[in-house]
């Protein structure tokens, strides 16, 4: 492709910090679902660069992109099929250097997400391997096995796949394969040098294109315990931990070894879902991947003990590390928190606890078709904006995922015809899964997709979809699409002047406040009933107030 695509960094609009992430607000892009430019019903790179002009709007300081690779998208484009290219049904790569450079000449940085726990089927070292013999180099990029029983046709383990079903599928010559999540994903053997390598090579690939960060897929799990050569082991493939997250230290110290090649450096996120707190960190040290996401609020319940406990907790746990924070209420894989909040709360979770009470009831809830029990919109829209509010004052790094300033909800009556997620195809329909988060956009009041792009959209859009609309919000003073602008602008003000840590606040049952330094002060009333309106001047309002600090409301205040 002709060197004149490749974009240049513009340093007048990129803020030249080093520590850019530490303190960013990164906004998630699912691509096939943000803006549709050739009207195939999938959103594109294309699509993607027109709208860069309200993501400067919004204010974001960074864009982390869901996988846009060729993907079949037998999980949404986390089923790679190539690293170092784009999938042609979105885009080339020419339109991303086009994208790059649009974003960049605005001042937003660009975070990509990786894979490196498995690729696709259809990737070229998985056909290598199903046409090569058992034992054969190309077989050992992956984890092939040979079965139990008496002529091989039992499963290596009885381990369960995330999504449901068997994490061992069967090949014609009789082996059979490990895949953590889909039949159409086989992991990848990380004891492999050329594995290794290969990902040192598209991390280079994609930093020298311009790209500013990785956001790393099952971070913590490309290292399982699983029989093998001189081993019967059938057991729990995560033990014994310590052993596999010290392999694990190993290979991202070779990646921030890449990462720091540039300059700025590049940074990483890893995808962590693990418990305990400290484990999570483990990768967020700056000798790791430097940032973890802290996944706490999102499976809380909207109540002041609950955030209090966690705001502290990722605190003291991140500070032991030096480590950043992140903070996230939703992403593609969670039902969206606007949602969540209009659902009834649930009993805390017990330590460690999993499923968490309140993923039990989402995942009822989208059972029912998203009738039982029954969803309060208002109530969960006010409780959402108060959330945001209360999580773009903490310390560290805020992941937003696109629609949420939309104040959108969650589709939960899609046809079974429509879903394309695998998580409801492997477990038989028993599990409803994630497609309700990934609907495409409503940019327009009118139009075949609401504006998302001239024709029709992948996943169905509701007729309810055109109250969300982005230009309809933009126009409305009282919209959270104003709300998240208000944010986002005076965040870059305040953190001008704020101390790297918080200090609680005195405030009554069910109210939390807290100081940033500088004045900035944020209070949040998770109650039921108004409390009492702090001294300052009111610098954003999550609702009206009148005198008196409304329920389900956060006030940013100058003091
Ligand atoms: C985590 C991603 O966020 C999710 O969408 C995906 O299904 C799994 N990893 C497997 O790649
Ligand atoms: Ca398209």
């Amino acid at each position: 492709m002709s060197q004149s695509l490749v974009p240049t960094l513009s340093p007048m609009a990129l803020d030249m910090n080093p520590d850019w992430w530490k303190t960013a607000v990164v906004y998630q892009i699912y691509p096939r679902s943000f803006a549709d430019a050739n009207g195939d019903t999938i959103g594109d790179l294309a699509g993607l660069t027109s709208r860069v002009p309200y993501l400067a709007a919004l204010g974001v300081d960074a864009v982390w992109l869901s996988p846009f690779y060729p993907s079949a998208l037998a999980d949404g484009g986390y089923d790679v099929d190539d690293y170092r290219d784009v999938d042609p049904k979105i885009g080339t790569l020419a339109e991303f250097d086009a994208m790059t450079a649009a974003l960049h000449a605005a001042g937003i940085r660009l975070v990509v997400d990786i894979v490196p726990n498995h690729s696709s089927d259809r990737h070229p070292w998985f056909r290598e391997a199903l046409a090569a013999a058992p034992d054969s180099p190309a077989r050992d990029r992956y984890i092939f096995r040979d079965g139990r029983g008496e002529h091989g046709e039992l499963p290596p383990t009885d381990f369960r796949a995330t999504f449901g079903g068997p994490a061992w599928t069967r090949v014609a010559d009789g082996q059979w394969y490990f895949h953590l999540f889909a039949i159409e994903q086989p992991d990848f053997n990380w004891d492999n040098p050329e594995v290794r390598a290969d990902f040192l090579t598209t991390l280079r690939f994609w930093a020298d294109r311009g790209v500013d960060g990785f956001r790393v897929d099952v971070a913590d799990g490309l290292f399982k315990r699983l029989p093998g050569p001189g081993s019967d082991y059938t057991g729990d493939p995560w033990t014994p931990r310590d052993e596999l997250d010290r392999r694990l230290d190993e290979v991202y110290a070779g990646w921030r070894a890449v990462f720091d090649e540039y300059d700025p450096p590049r940074c990483a996120v890893g995808e962590v879902w693990a418990e305990p707190i400290e484990r999570r960190l483990r990768f967020a040290r700056p000798d790791n991947l430097g940032q973890a996401f802290n996944f706490d609020l999102l499976r809380a319940n909207f109540r002041a003990s609950e955030f209090r406990a966690i705001v502290n907790r990722n605190l003291v746990a991140a500070a032991a590390v030096g480590a950043s924070q992140t903070w996230v209420l939703s992403n593609h894989d969670v039902v969206r928190h606007a949602t969540r909040y209009g659902l009834p709360l649930t009993r805390p979770a017990a330590p460690n606890e999993f499923p968490p009470p309140t993923v039990v009831r989402e995942v009822e809830w989208l059972k029912s078709g998203g009738v039982e029990p029954v969803e309060d919109v208002t109530l969960g829209l006010s409780r959402a904006k108060a959330a945001t509010a209360f999580l773009l004052g903490l310390p560290g790094a805020a992941y937003l995922y696109q629609g949420e300033e939309l104040g959108l909800r969650e589709v939960a009556d899609l046809d079974a015809a429509d879903r394309q997620d695998p998580t409801f195809f492997r477990s038989d329909g028993d599990e409803i899964g994630r497609d309700g988060c990934r609907v495409p956009l409503p940019w327009t009041p009118e139009g075949p997709s609401f504006g998302f792009g001239p024709a029709g959209a992948h996943l169905p859009q509701p007729a309810w979809f055109a109250g969300y609309a982005a230009s309809v919000e933009a126009a409305d003073p009282g919209s959270a699409l104003t709300l998240y602008r208000e944010l986002m602008s005076r965040r870059k003000q305040l953190l001008t002047s704020a101390d790297s840590g918080l200090t609680w606040l005195d405030a009554p049952d069910g109210v939390l406040g807290y100081a940033r330094g500088g004045g900035w002060q944020v209070w949040t009333n998770f109650g039921d009933l108004p409390a009492p309106l702090p001294a300052g001047e009111i610098l954003v309002a999550t609702s009206p107030v009148d005198g008196t600090l409304p329920p389900a409301t956060t006030v940013w205040l100058h003091a």
